[in-house]
């Protein structure tokens, strides 16, 4: 899943379990009359990707997009339900755009992704906060669901679909630095992991056709950018066989579609030769899934960057199989040791579940132990939240109590913390090839850009700028940062 499923946006040690993010489109309007829309994402990267499909998808319809509130006609709303605190910010936030609503009556409010595929029309019947809600797969249904709007009605779509991958839209860049972009690959996801309300809210997995992800990428290079995110659920099960559908495995594929088939090996491979420049990353990866045929490729091309997430969740096989997760501990392992042995200088970093139904704390041991292997460069840590109509929800007790949860995270996290630093550590004295993608949040003299292993980099500015590639030696660290120097 990607984390926060997917959050994984920034680098550094960080622990999730409140850090459900808000972020606006930095996109000015153009100033010419048209309705403005204003989108705010929760949640993972591919909904801060999607985000960029609806924004596409509106300024197509007449919309100008906007940073700023107050002037916006319409607000939308990105949300994400992975865990209870998600939703609760969520609508926090929805209560806050009431009182902006007063003072602007005709302002349309909408709500889209997974809160609005969980809740669907209870969101206006309950809620009474929005006056749009719309599902991960009804973004083109906007332009007329915001005219049945303006009719004064109001409007829901959260059908799912079996084909939908917005595969045709080139995504209105609205977060982007000019140097890094998310590609989504797939959508939907079909493991129904216990815990988890992906399977519900964004459906099927279905593939998208490779063409359109290898033109998305090719534009982007061309308009300059130097980084590609290949998005899914689970990249690794990314496979394509000619046409938009459900997913299917390589062996019940006809001959005709195995010829026209490309894994997601072959895909990263083809996303590696646009350029040696162009950087690729990929999220997430699935321990069961994740292959050797994919590790060469990685291992082969110096462009597709030495970082893999690979959630664990937890180190004990009970609580694996509880979790349905496909894979036991030594499977994972196993993934680990072979990731080390073709790629000694690849980071990996994780996804861990404290507390779930019935663990002990015997078990809760056996995921410090998994830290403790693997040396995790950094791991997105949540305290287990049970969500509704999940298996968990329907089969198993939530049984942990919340001050044992809370325990069992913070060993986990102080654990964390001892890695990462122990990982930058590692690194002070060494040189790196760093792409650069910002101004240092705290120094205008200083650029910040991130290693292949995806540890964030800051050093002094000179004459470099960002989007330039640049060597630089590292000759100290904190737990998030290396500090170093061009040569
Ligand atoms: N409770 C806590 N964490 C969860 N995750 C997914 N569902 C839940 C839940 N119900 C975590 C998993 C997943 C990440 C994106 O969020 O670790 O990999
Ligand atoms: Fe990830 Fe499992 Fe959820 Fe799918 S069901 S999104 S693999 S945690």
């Amino acid at each position: 899943m990607l984390s926060e499923d997917y959050i994984y946006m920034e680098t550094g040690n960080k622990v999730i379990d409140e850090a459900v993010q808000g972020s606006a489109t930095t996109i000015e309007s153009k100033g010419n009359g048209n309705r403005k829309v204003y989108i705010e994402s929760y949640g993972c990267q591919m909904n801060f990707s999607d985000s960029e499909i609806v924004a596409s998808i509106l300024v197509k319809d007449g919309f100008d997009t906007t940073k700023d509130l107050q002037e916006a006609d319409l607000v939308l709303v990105n949300t994400c339900s992975i865990r209870e605190k998600a939703e609760q910010t969520v609508r926090n936030r929805l209560q806050s755009f009431q009182h902006v609503k007063k003072a602007k009556p005709e302002m349309i409010v909408g709500v889209l992704g997974c809160m609005a595929e969980r809740l669907k029309s209870k969101f206006l019947e309950e809620e009474k906060l929005v006056d749009i809600v719309v599902g991960p797969d009804a973004y083109r249904d906007l332009p007329n669901l915001v005219k049945q709007v303006d009719e004064g009605k109001k409007a829901v779509n959260v059908i799912l679909s079996k084909e939908e991958t917005y595969a045709d839209i080139s995504p209105v860049r609205l977060l982007s630095n000019g140097v890094s972009a998310f590609i989504s690959i797939t959508r939907g996801c079909d493991n129904m992991c216990t815990f988890c309300v992906v399977p519900f809210t964004r459906g099927r997995e279905r593939s998208r056709n490779p063409e359109t992800i290898l033109n998305e990428a090719k534009e982007l290079f061309e308009k300059g950018f130097r980084e590609v995110t290949l998005l899914g659920q689970n990249v690794d099960s990314y496979l394509w066989y000619g046409k938009e559908g459900l997913k299917k495995d390589y062996k019940n594929l006809s001959d005709e579609e195995k010829e026209k088939s490309m894994n997601f090996g072959q895909l990263m491979e083809q996303v590696a030769l646009i350029s040696p420049k162009l950087r690729v990353r990929f999220s997430t990866s699935h321990p069961k899934d994740i292959t050797d045929e994919f590790l060469a490729i990685m291992a082969k091309y110096d462009n597709i960057c030495k970082y893999i997430h690979l959630p664990f969740q937890s180190g004990n096989t009970r609580v694996l199989e509880k979790m349905n997760r496909g894979y036991t501990r030594e499977w994972y392992m196993g993934r680990v040791d072979k990731i080390k042995e073709v790629m000694p200088d690849c980071a990996i970093s994780a996804d861990i579940i404290a507390g779930f139904c019935s663990e002990t704390a015997e078990e809760h041991k056996d995921t410090l132990s998994m830290m403790e292997y693997v040396k995790y460069d950094f791991s997105y840590m949540f305290k287990y939240s049970e969500r509704p109509n999940t298996a968990a929800a329907k089969k198993f007790e939530d049984d942990v109590p919340e001050d044992e949860k809370s325990r069992r995270l913070s060993e986990i996290v102080a654990l964390q913390r001892d890695h990462s630093l122990e990982a930058n550590q590692g690194y002070v004295g060494k040189t790196f090839e760093v792409l650069i993608e910002k101004l240092s949040k705290r120094n205008d003299q200083e650029l910040a850009g991130r290693t292949s292993q995806n540890t964030v980099v800051v050093f002094p500015k000179e004459n470099y700028k960002v989007g330039d590639y640049v060597t630089v030696k590292v000759h100290s660290c904190t737990g998030g940062t290396l500090l170093g120097k061009a040569i």
